[in-house]
């Protein structure tokens, strides 16, 4: 999607959509759209204050007028209206108006408390999210057609560039939704490789790499082979090196991602409910692929090393047992207790390659565990860290990105969690308190030395219950790549 600002007021503007975001209490209209009311005889204050448009964030009315709509769409009380209120509205407008197309227009109101640019970049956000299609597997080719071309009515040039990097974060962020929509049957961890070598060809100073079972073997990454075994389709170790010609200072950040495109839960067998969800299981490492990407296509100068391990979680005479004991790749033992704690086995040789290519500050992004959404809902994912700055530094870049992030606590004490009697950890325990802090304990072990941080996003990484806002559809949402980004230009800003 194009994003140009207009010239023209709201009364004035050509576009097939006209996007007016309007808080509770509507009346009187806000000064930015007042000359528009007159020009529409008052039929917008009309049926605002009709269909009660202002109070419910994303509830929308639309008015059909000489050359196009007009389309009304809620923020919700203008005491609470924040970027995500934002982001709702526009979504609300795309929602309404998914098969018309062409031009939308968007009322950028400076009397909000949420600055212009800010504005500018929730609504391209909203737009580009909340039109996403997740129906691409069917038939029937009546599909929702996303607007090409997005108007700023009201905004500046410092909003603009804002608004034009959220597009393409955001549009980034809709393909990594369509590689978690994507079924276990067409994405296979080859598959995913396949996607990651088309960023690195896209790409100047990208170069990606997919290593196969024979080389995953050669590493000795016994944990991440150890999932791999039971599956007919076999691994990729998914690695993406952005090196741009000038870095603005010395980190290298490490990008990890947990890519299971299926995870049935192993021999510890996950129940039939919701099954179908776990092809959503690789949707980190997906975020992890396509923040990298839109890392390289905004041009930061920042170097990042992008580690994915793709491999699906299988049932079958090879697959890995209960009791086994694999050996990573840092040389340190695991007792398998569960197969269905597979992602942290992935990710523990992940984080160790990571490291060993270079990377001085590391965050990884997985679908780790039930409890995590238990725990947080669809909102945010939990963030655990051996270095509480870098931590908060990642969390913050979460909370400015649209992708809620909250920290959580590790802690010498809960390395109990994961002690075995047979090796040198286990991973995972019968005793069923804090879950997702004995994953990340369990990763701590892995990542080496250097700040790193744990993004649990079980509960915000693909939605089995579609959310009331801007991610409205069920399925992948993106998560991470706006995080990513957004961290990646604070460390080069
Ligand atoms: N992929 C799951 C976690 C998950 C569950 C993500 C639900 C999204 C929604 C992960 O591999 C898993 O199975 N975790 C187990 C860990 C347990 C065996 C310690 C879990 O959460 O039950
Ligand atoms: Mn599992
Ligand atoms: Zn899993």
């Amino acid at each position: 999607m194009r994003v140009e600002l207009s010239s023209e007021d709201a009364e004035s503007v050509e576009a097939d959509v006209l996007g007016v975001p309007l808080a509770e209490p509507a009346s009187p209209l806000p000064a930015s759209v007042s000359a528009l009311d007159e020009r529409l005889e008052g039929r917008l204050d009309r049926v605002v204050a009709e269909e009660a448009v202002a109070k419910t964030r994303g509830q929308t009315a639309v008015l059909h007028t000489a050359d196009g709509r007009v389309v009304a769409s809620g923020l919700g009380p203008g005491s609470s209206v924040d970027s995500d209120a934002v982001r709702t509205a526009a979504s609300g407008v795309a929602r309404a108006t998914s098969r018309v197309g062409g031009t939308v227009a968007w009322v950028v109101d400076g009397d909000l408390d949420v600055p212009v640019t800010e504005q500018a970049r929730a609504a391209v956000d909203g737009f580009v999210l909340g039109g996403y299609d997740p129906g691409r597997w069917k038939a029937d080719g009546d599909r929702p057609r996303p607007f090409e071309r997005m108007l700023l009515v009201g905004a500046d040039e410092s909003a603009l560039a804002a608004a034009e990097r959220a597009a393409r974060v955001a549009l980034a962020a809709n393909r990594a939704r369509d590689l978690a929509n994507a079924p276990a049957n067409e994405l296979t961890p080859e598959r995913l490789a396949y996607r990651a070598l088309e960023i690195g060809d896209a790409h100047e100073h990208m170069r990606a790499e997919g290593l196969g079972p024979d080389e995953i073997r050669e590493l000795e990454m016994g944990a991440f082979a150890g999932v791999a075994q039971g599956s007919h389709n076999p691994p990729r170790l998914i690695v993406m090196r952005y090196d741009p010609p000038d870095p603005a200072g010395e980190v290298v950040l490490g990008l990890v991602g947990k890519a299971i495109t299926f995870d049935t839960g192993g021999i510890s067998i996950k129940p039939a409910a919701y099954m179908e969800d776990m092809k959503g299981d690789m949707a980190g490492g997906a975020a992890v692929i396509e923040g990298i990407g839109a890392i390289a296509e905004l041009g930061l100068p920042l170097r990042a090393i992008a580690v994915v391990a793709a491999t699906e979680n299988m049932v079958g005479g090879h697959a890995y047992r209960p009791g086994d004991i694999l050996r990573a790749r840092n040389g340190k033992t695991i007792e398998v207790i569960n197969t269905d704690a597979e992602g942290r086995l992935v990710l523990a040789d992940a984080l160790t390659y990571a490291r060993e290519q270079g990377a001085t500050h590391i965050v990884d992004f997985a679908t780790l565990t039930g409890v995590m959404e238990a725990a947080m809902g669809d909102l945010y994912a939990g963030v655990f860290g051996n270095d509480a700055e870098w931590r908060d530094r990642v969390v913050e870049a979460g909370e400015a990105s649209g992708d809620h992030a909250w920290p959580w606590p590790l802690h010498q004490r809960f390395r109990r969690y994961i002690d075995s009697a047979f090796a040198d950890m286990k991973n995972s325990s019968i005793l069923r308190q804090g879950v997702p802090v004995l994953a990340a304990e369990f990763l701590q072990e892995f990542a080496g030395e250097g700040p790193w941080a744990h993004v649990d996003m079980a509960g915000t990484g693909f939605f089995t219950w579609p959310r009331p806002d801007y991610l409205w559809q069920k399925g992948g949402t993106g998560y991470g790549v706006r995080l990513i980004t957004e961290l990646a230009g604070r460390l080069s800003a």
